[in-house]
């Protein structure tokens, strides 16, 4: 152990996902996904999925034009979609990489573009999408820069949406295999970790899973196909490279009791199953009995087939992967409670914090409470895949961007991670703060939301020169980097 606390070999570095950062999206070959149908939004103008699917579909709008060729589906022609460029890493992946390197990252995660590969979502492969990802891994590991490859970030290629209604089709499953296979053969000698769904317990969304609809029954039947691919994800990855570490991935937002009267912490329990249920399934292999309770008073009837057991049992994950970036409360009775922004949803306001400028709570405590219930109730690695603070950056006169409240952020919620690791004795594999370079967020699709220490000139209308600039952020987690390197 070095004496900052951080274990030799501690994976510091970024995280990123293809569709906010990557753009390019009707090029090299790529098709479009559903993250491809959504307009820009802002805090209090929700983002729009313009995509008609059926008369039941989310946030759909009547003013409607037609995709570029190569595209399916339909897109207004007057609205903005941040996504299709974003802040372009599919050109600037060289200049981007240099920059991880300089700030002295070890490792680095982004997300595949599953359309990118495989542009209708189904056993046809675009070379020229495999090609420019393993251009990606030769740049990062000419720096030493381990890539960290999250399989499936909030998108689904249009088609599949469209033809098989997303992860409701037990056919969607083969699909991906065939995604997952040819990504974990084509790069086994260049990526040794991998995580298989980003935030699996944000179920609700047609961008994020292609299913019309979000019924609880049609839910938890996706959910169902999702946790059978990540387990014969996770098998077939072990055949082909025992030395793999595949981890799944969770949102965790840790819901504290309102008060201590004995309803609010029962509140408090029922809640946190709300992610808890994913880990479950994914460490233990099989369902908890409190879900399986809950399906049987609301009715759900989840399909299984044959041999859906032993699947599940024999692909458990090696690693938790989460992202935290907030605390929320629970109580009995919900009046009890006000109201605040959060992570793709609204949350409950807890009076002891502060607020980001979107109204999530910011509490650094909250990120070594979460490592400690996970790290005593699973047992397995941890690995922090996001963490950090969107907010608006300025220009100064100087040209520079002095964010002193995101390192101020940073600062305490490493000094948690670290408390964890020293204090409570928590096996965390490494810390990768969200948008560790600027890129579109995925709840309100704006830019003005910052997280980077890199930013990137490029506005909420999708204007500006997508020139890079070192924020003063990125100076400051390179020396936390080089004084907490293991001698
Ligand atoms: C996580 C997602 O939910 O939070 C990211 O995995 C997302 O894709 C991040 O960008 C921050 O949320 P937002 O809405 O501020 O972009």
């Amino acid at each position: 152990m070095h004496k900052k606390g951080f274990p030799k070999g501690f994976l510091w570095g970024g995280a990123t996902a293809a569709n906010q950062y990557e753009g390019a999206y009707l090029s090299g070959g790529r098709e479009a996904a559903t993250s491809d149908a959504v307009t820009a939004g802002s805090f209090d103008h929700p983002r729009m999925i313009t995509y008609k699917t059926d008369d039941n579909a989310v946030g759909q709008t009547e003013r409607m034009g037609k995709l570029p060729d190569g595209a399916a589906g339909l897109i207004d022609p007057e609205s903005y979609y941040p996504s299709h460029a974003a802040t372009d890493f599919y050109h600037h992946y060289q200049e981007d990489i240099r920059l991880f390197a300089e700030m002295g990252f070890k490792s680095f995660r982004l997300s595949v573009s599953w359309s990118r590969i495989c542009p209708k979502g189904t056993k046809e492969i675009n070379e020229e999408g495999l090609e420019f990802y393993n251009s990606v891994f030769d740049e990062l590991l000419k720096y030493g820069i381990e890539p960290v490859v999250t399989i499936n970030h909030f998108d689904m290629p249009m088609y599949l949406a469209d033809e098989y209604d997303g992860w409701s089709s037990r056919d969607t499953i083969d699909n991906f295999m065939f995604f997952a296979e040819t990504i974990l053969r084509r790069y086994k000698d260049k990526v040794k970790y991998w995580m298989t769904f980003n935030e699996i317990n944000f179920m609700k969304s047609w961008v994020y899973t292609g299913v019309r609809n979000n019924d609880l029954q049609h839910q938890y039947q996706a959910s169902h196909h999702m946790f059978l691919e990540s387990a014969l994800t996770v098998s077939l990855a072990h055949q082909i490279n025992p030395e793999f570490k595949v981890g799944m991935m969770v949102s965790y937002v840790p819901s504290y009791p309102n008060t201590c009267r004995p309803e609010d912490v029962m509140a408090a329990i029922i809640d946190n199953r709300e992610k808890e249920f994913f880990i479950d399934v994914q460490v233990n292999g099989a369902y908890p009995s409190y879900k399986l309770k809950e399906f049987e008073r609301e009715g759900v009837n989840i399909l299984k087939e044959d041999g859906d057991d032993e699947i599940l049992k024999n692909g458990t994950v090696d690693y938790i992967g989460f992202s935290y970036y907030m605390s929320t409360v629970s109580a009995a009775n919900k009046d009890d409670l006000e109201k605040t922004g959060g992570n793709q949803r609204t949350f409950a306001k807890n009076p002891y914090l502060n607020a980001s400028e979107w109204g999530w709570m910011l509490d650094p405590m909250g990120l070594r409470i979460s490592l400690c219930q996970l790290y005593e109730r699973y047992h397995l690695p941890l690995f922090i895949v996001e963490n950090g603070l969107g907010a608006v950056d300025s220009i100064e006169e100087d040209g520079q961007i002095h964010d002193d409240y995101r390192i101020d952020y940073f600062r305490e919620h490493i000094q948690a991670a670290r408390d964890a690791v020293v204090l409570d004795g928590v096996d965390l594999m490494g810390y990768l703060p969200w948008g560790c370079i600027d890129l579109v967020s995925a709840g309100t699709g704006e830019m003005k939301k910052r997280y980077g220490f890199i930013y990137v000139d490029m506005n909420d209308n999708g204007k500006g020169s997508l020139k890079r600039i070192r924020k003063d952020s990125f100076y400051w987690y390179k020396k936390v980097i080089e004084s907490t390197e293991g001698a």
